[in-house]
């Protein structure tokens, strides 16, 4: 399963197969109807329990080819090909899988690990600037919410990131993989807490998103604000140090990156508050700590708006 680019770019890279069924590019992949259309394709090809789905493509193609390989037969294998660097960094790996519905995003999905996740840089080649940042912000999430050290060597390559230097990207690749895997082991079905580590900047990024009614901030866009926000909030509640957060918020922008909001703190309130994990009032937030990993942390809101505003007035 790919879409109407990757399948043309990429398929003949794939061996044997049975067929090759096309999903419409971006978000519109993840709709039940079109995974009715693959459970068509399904049948079509005679998959039968024995069989295996590659999902060759962005997140979108690997959340929609993903459900429908956790729903055919009740379950079948999945081999993630990720094409885009954000479904090689984040979405391919750990198992969510899943299609929105018109009331809001990925409502409907399964946890289903695919058995192998396979993916190749030289996919990166093709890939335009403004797709190519969205995952670098969830690759660089990983450096402030996990690992100094990969923070550091994120930095001192940047460079080379952004010259898609294929060895700099394997190490990078390989990096994040090992790091989000770790994270999804500890925490499989997101019940322990672990894997709640990986929304660093996600809290203020989905903010943001809704308050734009999705059309105007991409994901890893958002995500790049929310982590702005989040250092600053580390700032001020003494797990951060300025120098720290001055030189991670560079970082950001020398990635191409925003690191500020152009909505107002009282326009994606409304949205913080609808998100369940703010329904008690007292909003368990993940807190970058400067030299170690992120944690989750009971915050005021009155925190959170300190630094959202801070960072809306002073960011350059
Ligand atoms: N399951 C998870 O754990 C998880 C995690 C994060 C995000 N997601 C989901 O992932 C989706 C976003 O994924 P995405 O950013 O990869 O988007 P995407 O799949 O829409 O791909 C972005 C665009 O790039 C094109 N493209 C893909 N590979 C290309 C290549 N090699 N060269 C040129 N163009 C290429 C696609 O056709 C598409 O137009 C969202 O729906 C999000 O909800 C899921
Ligand atoms: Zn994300």
């Amino acid at each position: 399963v790919s879409d109407e680019l990757t399948g043309p770019l990429y398929a003949s890279r794939i061996g044997r197969r049975r067929g090759l069924a096309l999903l419409p590019r971006g978000e519109a992949a993840k709709a039940l109807d079109r995974v009715r259309d693959l459970y068509e394709a399904f049948a079509e090809a005679g998959l039968d329990r024995g069989s295996r789905v590659v999902a060759l493509g962005g997140g979108t193609v690997g959340d929609s080819a993903g459900f429908a390989a956790a729903t055919w037969m009740r379950g079948i294998d999945l081999i993630q090909c990720p094409t885009t660097l954000l479904a090689m960094v984040d979405s391919s790996l750990g198992g969510k899988v899943g299609v929105d519905l018109p009331q809001g995003k990925n409502l409907v999905g399964a946890f289903h690990l695919p058995v192998a996740s396979v993916m190749d840089v030289d996919c990166l080649g093709t890939l335009p600037e403004e797709e190519f940042r969205q995952g670098l912000a969830e690759a660089v999430k990983y450096g402030f919410g996990e690992d100094p050290d990969f923070l550091r060597r994120f930095a001192d390559r940047r460079a080379s990131i952004l010259g898609r230097d294929p060895t700099v990207l394997i190490d990078l690749v390989r990096d994040c993989a090992r790091m989000k895997l770790r994270v999804v082991a500890e925490d499989e079905r997101e019940t322990g807490g672990a894997r709640a580590r990986l929304n660093l900047g996600h809290t203020v990024a989905h903010g943001l998103e809704a308050a734009s009614g999705y059309g105007g901030w991409k994901h890893g866009d958002a995500v790049a604000v929310g982590l702005a926000a989040a250092l600053i909030l580390g700032a001020h509640l003494g797990t951060c140090g300025d120098g720290y957060v001055r030189e991670g918020i560079d970082l950001i922008r020398s990635l191409g990156l925003p690191a500020r909001p152009d909505r107002s703190w009282e326009e994606i309130l409304p949205f913080l508050l609808r998100d369940k994990k703010f329904r008690d009032g007292r909003p368990r937030l993940v807190i970058p700590r400067e030299g170690t990993r992120c944690e989750l942390r009971e915050v005021p809101l009155e925190e959170l708006r300190r630094a959202y505003e801070e960072l809306a007035r002073d960011a350059p």
